[in-house]
């Protein structure tokens, strides 16, 4: 490969078709690597080039559809974007556990956001604060001013909390503006309201402002959800203690917590991204939730009832929405929140919680008995006869032997193709 120069002068101006000369010449482009690029699936380049900046292509994943979900007595089909095999059918497995004793019990998630300002350079600590409170309304009435149609709705700012901090450049004042975001992730108006409610604090407080932005810690915004997954389903009481032994490994070791609840995001991000929502919003808050006592924990926790059956819950701060953003300009997303049939952010994150929550069994299950490689390798193994270059109706053969002798690679996959044709 040759060397580039990184530092193309208005790249950005560039049109998207003239982006992709720029690279077929840079890179030597084949005709089917050109195809590629040109392939924008159901956008239009123009409509990906409003999206983010610089752009190139499109880019595609698959959509899996997780069945066997109730939650709080309604059945859902839950569609999920992930490169990873096994997740779907991981969560669709143990939501069958689950529904043998009634499904998923998901409370209700307030849509409640945070936004931080921070007043730095405050001479009268408390005497700033005894200022906020005292112009509570005010501050409110101008953070409101900012979406009255949020408002009318029975949304929007309706409090604030104020916190000290000391930090190595001296203590600041941190208000943590509350907002009722209704059916949205809420970033874009919480936002707005902070930078609209800065200049008069800035000018009550006699301080100087810097960072007005959402947190994603959205500790007011927390979805909780509980199963009972039945014994005999999951494989006996050896497994279920098997769960168990697992629970306890994270419960005392961030190493292995960390793998436990990137095991409940697996199903989380899925259906984040499947719904158009920010994936790195949620999981933030999800990694800084699961650190919040001091210690990174699980996400989930369980016990074993009176029969023997598992009992899990999840908590986790959950922002996600069913308006603005992507959901509902990208049209797979708007597809996806059909057939979910969600009718509120709320009911979406409770959804979301039951499947953090299965998909942590899921894995847990396989981890406690016959590991998780077992079913991944078959998969995998599909991809690699796939790039080997196997014909479709040969791929599952190639594919089989691949993982009986356990040598799932591209050179074995070719040699065994060599053989069948033979
Ligand atoms: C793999 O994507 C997820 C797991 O590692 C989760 C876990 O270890 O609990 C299987």
């Amino acid at each position: 490969m040759k060397e580039i120069n990184s530092k193309i002068s208005g790249f950005y101006k560039l049109s998207v078709e003239e982006r992709q000369k720029t690279l077929i010449q840079l890179f030597d482009l084949t005709k089917e690597e050109t195809e590629l690029l040109q392939n924008f699936g159901y956008f239009t380049s123009s409509q990906q080039d409003k999206m983010i900046e610089n752009v190139i292509g499109s880019y595609q994943l698959p959509m899996g559809l997780a069945c066997n979900f109730k939650i709080n007595n309604k059945d859902y089909l839950i569609p999920m974007v992930i490169e990873e095999p096994s997740v779907v059918a991981a969560a669709s497995n143990s939501a069958r556990f689950a529904r043998k004793h009634g499904g998923f019990h998901s409370e209700e998630v307030k849509p409640i956001m945070i936004s931080q300002i921070q007043i730095t350079q405050v001479e009268d600590i408390e005497k700033a604060k005894q200022i906020l409170l005292e112009h509570k309304e005010e501050i409110i009435k101008i953070a409101n001013e900012q979406d009255p149609f949020l408002n009318e709705l029975g949304g929007g700012a309706f409090d604030f909390e104020i916190r000290e901090l000391s930090t190595r450049r001296g203590d600041m004042i941190i208000l943590h503006l509350l907002v009722n975001v209704l059916d949205a992730m809420g970033a874009n108006v919480v936002n707005t309201m902070a930078e609209a409610i800065s200049p008069y604090i800035e000018e009550l407080c006699q301080a100087r402002i810097y960072l007005r932005i959402l947190s994603n810690l959205a500790t007011h915004r927390i979805a909780k959800s509980r199963a009972v997954f039945d014994k005999d389903l999951l494989g006996g009481e050896g497994v279920v203690e098997g769960i168990m032994l697992a629970y306890e490994f994270a419960y005392a070791d961030p190493y292995r917590a960390t793998t436990h609840n990137k095991g409940i995001m697996n199903g989380i991000s899925a259906l984040t991204l499947a719904t158009g929502n920010d994936t790195r919003a949620i999981e933030s808050g999800a990694h800084a939730y699961a650190s919040l006592s001091g210690k990174y924990s699980p996400l989930t926790n369980f016990e074993i009832d009176s029969n023997g059956n598992l009992v899990g819950e999840i908590e986790i701060p959950l922002a996600l929405g069913i308006i603005g953003g992507m959901t509902k300009i990208h049209p797979m997303a708007r597809l996806a929140l059909k057939i979910l049939n969600v009718k509120s952010a709320n009911e979406l994150s409770q959804v979301a919680a039951a499947l953090g929550l299965a998909q942590n069994v899921a894995a847990l299950r396989a981890l406690a008995t016959e590991g998780i490689q077992k079913g991944h390798m078959t998969l995998h193994s599909r991809n690699i006869a796939k790039l080997a270059g196997v014909p479709d109706d040969l791929i599952e053969e190639v594919a089989k032997k691949l993982v009986e002798d356990k040598k799932i690679r591209v050179d074995y996959a070719k040699e065994v193709l060599k053989s069948i044709k033979k």
